[in-house]
């Protein structure tokens, strides 16, 4: 099942009628058999905005897509997950703004699918973490709020979900330079007061949290915008930490870029791990392709590794 990624690594990623999978910034939520894919929808011309200190090329907001599949290699389009909205400048899901990096997980107790994504204003000074819900995993996703968890900035992020039930939201804060963990309440709709600051004045993005052997393994880029950097992973007993950082994860040639790509997602497989990351083309956005790369951990290390 593992040699799913191998489909991943070209310009083609198709779904089962044939057109390109648009899902970036993806996330991977395993239910009753099926995985669903949930990632952002990059679609129209890329324009630069004017007058920022970054290169902030954009293309409008085009929501979340959902794709299904049992194998990880069929994959079948679900629709729009969470649709935007024309018009509505003051709204969180406009298509002037920002919807990124999108991570869906099921609650037990409630019955309903949350989901978690970065949402902001296009010079990024918004810094919100949106949550929508579903009684369905492919939706229609229902917008409830964006927050800034304890009054704290949150850009690009991830969620996760321990086997204990128990959630948590990792995000970009205080202007990129710190990591948060921030415990989502039992409904996994709002963030609680329980928070950890982690890779202090590390300048660290595209967060992807996962389990092994009952360690906490977190896979962060850099800061470089749409420009692909080293990765690096760190290593905690508990997902709010403290965490030990650790080097880059990847080995061989295009380790220093991540192999020109940038985390989103590590999926779990039957005891195996699937890298999930985004190839981006900030010139043209929608031509931004995926990588998936086989993940192992032996000995507390992380290894990324391209056949
Ligand atoms: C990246 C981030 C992306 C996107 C981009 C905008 O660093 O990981 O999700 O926000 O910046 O330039």
């Amino acid at each position: 099942m593992l040699n799913a990624y191998a489909q991943v690594e070209n310009e083609k990623w198709l779904d089962t009628d044939g057109h390109f999978i648009n899902a970036h910034g993806a996330g991977v939520m395993f239910h009753n058999g099926t995985y669903y894919l949930f990632g952002e929808i990059k679609k129209g011309k890329t324009w630069l905005v004017p007058h920022q200190s970054w290169e902030d090329y954009r293309v409008p907001a085009g929501g979340i897509s959902c794709y299904s599949s049992k194998d990880l290699k069929h994959w079948k389009y679900e629709g729009v997950a969470l649709a935007p909205l024309k018009g509505q400048p003051g709204n969180d899901l406009d298509t002037s703004r920002v919807i990124e990096r999108p991570k869906v997980i099921y609650n037990r107790k409630t019955k309903q699918f949350v989901m978690w994504m970065h949402i902001d204003k296009k010079d990024y000074s918004y810094s919100q973490s949106g949550v929508a819900v579903s009684n369905t995993p492919a939706g229609p996703y229902y917008y409830l709020h964006g927050v800034k968890p304890n009054g704290q900035m949150a850009r690009d992020m991830t969620v996760f979900q321990d086997s204990n039930g128990k959630a948590y939201v990792v995000y970009s804060s205080e202007e990129n330079n710190t990591m948060q963990v921030c415990l989502l309440s039992d409904d996994y709709l709002s963030p609680t007061k329980t928070y950890s600051r982690i890779l202090i004045n590390k300048r660290r993005e595209a967060p992807a949290l996962f389990k092994n052997n009952g360690k906490y393994y977190l896979i962060t880029s850099l800061c470089t915008g749409w420009t692909p950097n080293a990765a690096m992973y760190a290593v905690a007993n508990n997902p709010l930490g403290p965490y030990k950082e650790f080097g880059n994860p990847c080995i061989g040639k295009g380790a220093e870029t991540t192999f020109e790509a940038q985390s989103t997602y590590v999926l779990p497989v039957n005891g195996k791990y699937i890298f999930m990351a985004d190839r981006w083309n900030k010139l043209d956005l929608e031509k931004s392709t995926y990588l998936w790369l086989p993940l192992t951990v032996s000995n507390g290390k992380v290894k990324i590794k391209r056949e």
